[in-house]
């Protein structure tokens, strides 16, 4: 059901599918440093025309932890991009030599594009402001093995709801599951696009929005928290009225219960008192982590050999 696929939104996804995702994952994290080889021979493209830490670099351990290899660039001077070479004959000429791509661009849609165009997966890594699907996997994924369940619980998303793509394709995925309550607390001109809140609304997701955290957040099991999106404004001087416009500090989380988890796609800039990194509320850096198990486990479904 996962062999040959391609991985362009969250939405293409059934619950239980993830949840397949999820198991095989665990059991990747389980196999710790044993050896594998189940993707031995297989050889996967990392096409990367924004910029990224995370993404690639767990894409490229995971293959690598498979036993497959990497190619790929992450910036696109090296290519003949630069000459003007136009997206699809570059995506063809990587179908031609690998048995999957994972691809990053600044233009929604872009994904898309290429799926059409190549025969092999192609997996998206991230396209303008709306799918980042292994993103929202591996939170879903850190949520489950952080607190054992999705359902029933009381989940907040804040900061950039408007550009951040992350929070997106959360939202999207959330969709699929039954959470309490989801509250979508951003600042008015960062709040969630009309076709997200539109989608929302046509779900049975019970969700409500708002701008202060404090009201709500003792009642919350999971905070999302994410950058303001700098690059993707259309007007710097927007920018320039909303960042530093919220913190989550030691204050805030001193009224939470003991058990929230602070979530965070990173990179973080100042969103988040550095204090807080070193409180058990703070998971973002296990959350990281999770990428790669999850990430494995993505390729192993995707190329075949997971069981
Ligand atoms: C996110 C992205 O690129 O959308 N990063 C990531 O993959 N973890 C979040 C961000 O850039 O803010």
């Amino acid at each position: 059901m996962f062999k040959g696929r391609d991985v362009i939104s969250i939405l293409d996804f059934t619950r239980e599918e993830l949840e397949k995702i999820f198991n095989v994952a665990l059991k990747m994290e389980n196999s710790g440093k044993r050896e594998q080889s189940i993707l031995k021979g297989k050889l996967l493209a990392t096409a990367f025309f924004e910029p990224s830490t995370r993404t690639r670099l767990s894409f490229e351990a995971a293959m690598h932890k498979l036993g497959g290899s990497v190619i790929g660039f992450s910036e696109t001077e090296g290519t003949s991009l630069a000459k003007g070479e136009n997206l699809a004959d570059t995506i063809r000429m990587l179908d031609s030599y690998a048995d999957a791509i994972v691809m990053r661009h600044r233009i929604e849609g872009a994904a898309k594009l290429a799926a059409e165009v190549a025969k092999v997966p192609v997996i998206n890594g991230g396209d303008g402001s709306k799918h980042h699907p292994t993103q929202a996997m591996i939170d879903l994924y850190t949520i489950w093995r952080e607190l054992g369940k999705i359902d029933g619980l009381d989940i907040a998303l804040t900061g950039d709801l408007r550009y951040g793509r992350a929070a997106s394709s959360l939202l999207y995925a959330l969709t699929k599951f039954r959470p309490r309550r989801i509250a979508l607390i951003s600042p008015t001109s960062l709040k969630p696009r009309k076709e997200i809140v539109d989608f929302l609304r046509g779900s049975k997701l019970k969700f409500f929005e708002g701008e202060n955290l404090e009201d709500i957040i003792h009642e919350l099991d999971v905070l999302y928290v994410t950058r303001i999106q700098k690059e993707r404004f259309p007007d710097p001087a927007e920018y320039e009225k909303v960042k530093g416009g919220y913190r989550i500090d030691l204050e805030l989380l001193n009224k939470a219960k003991k058990t929230l988890i602070v979530l965070h796609p990173l990179p973080k800039i100042d969103e988040i008192d550095l204090q807080v990194d070193e409180t058990k509320f703070a998971k973002y850096f296990e959350q990281a982590a999770y990428g790669g198990p999850v990430r494995m486990a993505l390729l192993a479904l995707l190329l075949g050999g997971a069981r």
